[in-house]
């Protein structure tokens, strides 16, 4: 099956170190992953383990220290801007409007005013904050600040969406929910998503495929295929079996650094 479908982003031996005056830290070594045309891919992996890293160098803002990133897809935007990466504080800018963040990508490309309105109108319909364009971030409750940061990154149509622990903020009724939300979201818009997450019930719920990382330096220690079909329950035995398997992988590597 791996070998039909495309792959989309990739690293290849990467590996990045990070240096200032009195030290180095090599936050990942050798790492090669490859992301698939369509797929959720997860990330997991104890904390300062390499995964906010690992993200800066696929969204191509940072560059590794050897090894190589490529991106397969054929964006007209140009370089890089098929893949968009949402942080963990999501820097929405609290005074400039829904609407008018959601639009900033498009006036960094030049866009002209009446087609940033059409784009900026789909997006907002699409992510359910119709309504709320107007009024400013701080206005809005966590879960649309999480949405109109999704339209934000989403309204450049990137192939690929990387997202670092973005949900992790919300408490757990709300982060259900948009976990859910933002998988139909993917699937409408064909957006690959890769995830980096902590929480293990959040990778097995949203993947297809699970990377666990080894403590610092990040390194691949396994990769687990997610089968379940989707939407997942939670409380099945086969998702508990998925969640325990990952736990005693994560385990280990936390035990390695405590
Ligand atoms: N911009 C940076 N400058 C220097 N060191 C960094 C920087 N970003 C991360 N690091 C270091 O790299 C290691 C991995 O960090 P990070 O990628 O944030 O891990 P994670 O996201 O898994 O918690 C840590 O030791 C961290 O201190
Ligand atoms: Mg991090």
């Amino acid at each position: 099956m791996a070998n039909i479908i495309k792959t989309i982003l990739e690293c290849q031996d990467i590996t990045k170190v990070w240096e200032n005056e009195e030290s180095e830290v090599v936050a990942i070594k050798n790492l090669s992953i490859e992301v698939k045309e369509g797929e959720v891919l997860a990330i997991i992996g104890p904390s300062g383990c390499g995964k906010s890293t690992l993200l800066e160098v696929l969204a191509g803002l940072e560059l590794p220290t050897s090894g190589l990133v490529q991106s397969h897809s054929n964006n007209s935007m140009g370089t890089r801007k098929d893949v968009t990466l949402i942080n963990q504080r999501l820097y929405l800018f609290d005074w400039v409007t829904v609407r008018g963040n959601i639009e900033l990508p498009l006036r960094w490309f030049g866009i002209p005013a009446k087609e940033r309105q059409e784009r900026s109108f789909i997006m907002i319909e699409r992510l359910g904050l119709k309504g709320f364009e107007n009024i400013y971030p701080y206005q809005l409750s966590a879960g649309m600040q999480h949405r109109a940061a999704i339209a934000r990154a989403l309204i450049l149509e990137p192939k690929v969406l990387l997202m670092d622990e973005s949900l992790g903020s919300l408490d757990s009724q709300t982060r259900m929910l948009m976990q859910k939300f933002l998988l139909d979201v993917i699937n409408e818009t064909k957006t690959t998503l890769v995830y980096v997450t902590h929480l293990i019930d959040e990778a097995v719920f949203l993947a297809d495929r699970v990377v666990v990382l080894k403590a610092r330096p990040g390194r691949i220690k396994e990769t687990i295929l997610i089968e379940l079909s989707k939407p997942r329950d939670r409380y099945s035995s086969e998702f508990e079996l998925l969640s325990k398997k990952i736990f005693d992988l994560v385990t280990e590597e936390v035990g390695s650094i405590l």
